[in-house]
């Protein structure tokens, strides 16, 4: 790990173990089969094209997307630093040949050079402490041409739609007492991480994409969340439909040039 942040990454690193075993109860972390699976198994299928391909799958917390990955036929590498999590993604997927995983800073992972054809990381870029050197890092992992798919947000400013979706959110928490396993147990704690971060004041793809473009990236390109979003709410709850509505989502895909 690195040693300049390694106050940030500790505190980052336990809050996500202390949530690994409730994690997939929170809605929007697990992925059920059918419509929702589909929705996101999508744009990785668009990414990858035919199988095998060589998967580095950053942040894989429980391993929800690694299942999508995986079931494409690619050879997936399953990274994550809490070790907490990996053991949740462990016994998910036990017995499954095509799949490795590695407790290792996505930060600075110590893979060797141009050992991927491709880099997947779902909410993990919302979180990195050095975006700049990070992404250069990710360039090296990368094979010429090899691709990198983000799936993130901006958690930190509700789009003006979403503001009223959070009060009525807020609402039905009044009436029927909040979801503790929706971040609320932890708030005060993932506000104080948040803070600390670079890209604490949101995450917009308009600030990644210049970062991404001076490690080498090329073809920068946006695809809606929407059609994820969609799926989501076919067998949400009220207060869940709603909570796809409060912030902006994005799916940046680039490649190596
Ligand atoms: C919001 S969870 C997302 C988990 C998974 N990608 C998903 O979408 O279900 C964030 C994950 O990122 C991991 N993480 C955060 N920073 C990391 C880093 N520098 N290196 C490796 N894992 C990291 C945490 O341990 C946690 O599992």
């Amino acid at each position: 790990m690195d040693g300049r942040n390694f106050d940030l990454k500790e505190e980052i690193r336990d809050y996500w173990s202390r949530r690994s075993r409730t994690f997939d109860l929170a809605f929007g972390h697990r992925i059920p089969a059918g419509p929702e699976a589909d929705a996101w198994q999508r744009p990785i299928r668009d990414l990858l094209g035919p199988a095998p391909k060589r998967v580095l799958e950053l942040a894989c917390g429980t391993g929800e997307v690694t299942r999508l990955i995986h079931d494409l036929g690619h050879d997936v590498t399953a990274l994550d630093f809490s070790e907490a999590m990996l053991a949740v993604a462990r016994a998910k997927h036990a017995g499954k040949t095509r799949l490795r995983f590695l407790l290792a800073d996505a930060e600075n992972t110590l893979e060797p050079d141009q050992s991927y054809d491709a880099i997947i990381c779902r909410h993990l870029v919302w979180t990195l402490t050095r975006p700049e050197e990070t992404f250069r890092e990710w360039f090296r992992l990368l094979r010429p041409g090899g691709r990198l798919l983000v799936f993130d947000g901006d958690w930190a400013t509700p789009k003006f739609t979403g503001r009223a979706a959070g009060l009525l959110i807020s609402l039905i928490d009044r009436i029927i007492g909040p979801d503790t396993n929706y971040d609320g147990a932890m708030s005060e704690r993932h506000a104080a991480i948040m803070n600390a971060l670079p890209f604490g004041a949101g995450l917009r793809p308009a600030t990644i994409e210049p970062l991404l473009a001076s490690a080498g990236f090329r073809d920068i390109a946006l695809h809606s969340h929407e059609p994820i979003a969609r799926a989501q709410r076919r067998n949400a709850n009220l207060r869940n439909r709603l909570r796809t509505f409060v912030y902006r989502r994005f799916i940046l895909t680039c490649r190596r040039s």
